[in-house]
């Protein structure tokens, strides 16, 4: 590492962006980060960035406040040409994870987005790498084995993310051949393997919190259904890696648990069942789920039971899924470097420990 880098990081305030410029700070005590960060209602970019940045280390960030979804990403016109003279690396994290967006709206985010990032970093001229970081489930309705050098092999999306997220991969697809870069698949990200740490009580989350809580037990899916998640401290120390990786450029890595280190839906309910005290859980066919008891339970539950109902929905799909994701390109580049996924059942228990602790993120605490 020499002194002359300066990294730039997009969605830095996020679950996986805020643990990876820790990674970058503490790995590379030479370089410069260059944050790009909106501002809120009532807090500015700076300060924001305060609230996760050591004070040792803030001399050497320097913060942007700035959108992605806008021409030239918010900045004026003499920061953002200044910024592109210095930049050596990018990081580009940003993107909506929402599964209801319009499409026009995720479209806006996650692929005009990317498309002013890389127009960015293609007018920088002492850039080295452009890491994207993308979603395993660009795979899409997909099952079977999916290999990393694969986007779009005519799957269906289950929701504008995962759509505009394959659009977007494909636009960085597009610009690789002149610009060197790596694109990086994480599959489920979850908290910290160690502690259990996490700010992102979505996805896999809420399901096990609704199960904790004795709120629900049926699970409208498979119990054979696949699920790849992995924990964030692997997903930051890989991009930091692959980032400075010059056997990496060009290449699609999935940052996923894989055929090996995944677990089936049961296999991590019975795990929770164990862990929360609760009862066995329930399996019902999702077409019949869907089509005739949920409509019929909408109507004769109130309350708190119907809210699950209606919230669930968002997560229908990844209790049925039954693909596997390849992790090559990931085993060729990592593995030498002893950074891989620990096997999901491995730290579960860690992860519901920190829930409780927690209280599913509403009482701030470290965990030990
Ligand atoms: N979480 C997962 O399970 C998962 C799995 C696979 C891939 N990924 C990918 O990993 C990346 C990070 O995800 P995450 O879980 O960290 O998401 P997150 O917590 O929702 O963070 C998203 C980040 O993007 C920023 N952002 C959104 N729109 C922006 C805009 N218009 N301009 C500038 N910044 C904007 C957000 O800024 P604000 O704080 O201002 O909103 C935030 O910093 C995403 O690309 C996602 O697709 C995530």
């Amino acid at each position: 590492m020499n002194s002359e880098e300066l990294i730039l990081v997009t969605g830095a305030t996020g679950f996986l962006g805020v643990q990876l410029v820790r990674e970058l700070l503490e790995r590379h005590p030479e370089a410069r980060l260059a944050l790009l960060v909106r501002d809120r209602v009532g807090q500015s970019g700076q300060e924001r960035a305060n609230s996760f940045i050591p004070s040792v280390e803030r001399a050497r960030v320097q913060v942007f406040p700035g959108d992605v979804s806008l021409s030239e990403c918010g900045l004026d016109a003499e920061t953002y040409r200044r910024l592109q003279t210095e930049t050596t690396r990018v990081v580009h994290s940003a993107a909506t994870v929402r599964f209801d967006h319009s499409l026009d709206e995720a479209r806006r985010i996650n692929v005009e987005g990317t498309r002013h990032i890389l127009d960015f970093a293609a007018g920088s001229r002492l850039l080295r790498s452009f890491a994207y970081v993308g979603t395993a489930y660009v795979a899409g309705e997909r099952s079977g084995l999916v290999r990393e050098d694969e986007l779009a092999v005519g799957q269906t999306y289950r929701n504008t993310y995962e759509q505009t997220k394959a659009e977007a991969e494909a636009l960085v697809r597009s610009r690789l051949g002149s610009m060197p870069g790596v694109i990086l698949r994480p599959s489920i990200i979850v908290g910290d393997s160690r502690t259990g740490v996490t700010s992102s009580f979505k996805m896999m989350y809420w399901p096990l919190k609704i199960y904790a809580r004795r709120l629900w037990r049926t699970v409208p899916g498979y119990p054979d259904a696949v699920l790849d998640i992995v924990p964030v401290d692997f997903v930051a120390s890989a991009v930091d890696r692959l980032l400075f990786d010059e056997a990496a450029l060009g290449s699609t890595v999935h940052l996923c648990a894989g055929p090996d280190g995944s677990a089936t839906i049961d296999q991590i309910a019975h795990r929770a069942m164990e862990y929360f005290n609760g009862p066995e859980p329930r399996y019902v066919d999702p077409r019949f789920f869907f089509a005739v008891l949920r409509p019929l339970l909408f109507i004769s539950l109130w309350g708190r039971k119907r809210r699950v109902l209606r919230d669930g929905r968002a997560y229908r799909d990844y209790f049925t899924m039954r693909m596997q994701f390849d992790t090559s390109n990931a085993g060729r580049l990592l593995k030498p470097a002893g950074i891989a996924p620990p096997p999901v059942l491995d730290y579960l228990d860690r992860l519901f420990h920190y829930c409780v602790a927690s209280e599913w993120g509403r009482k701030p605490v470290s965990a030990s």
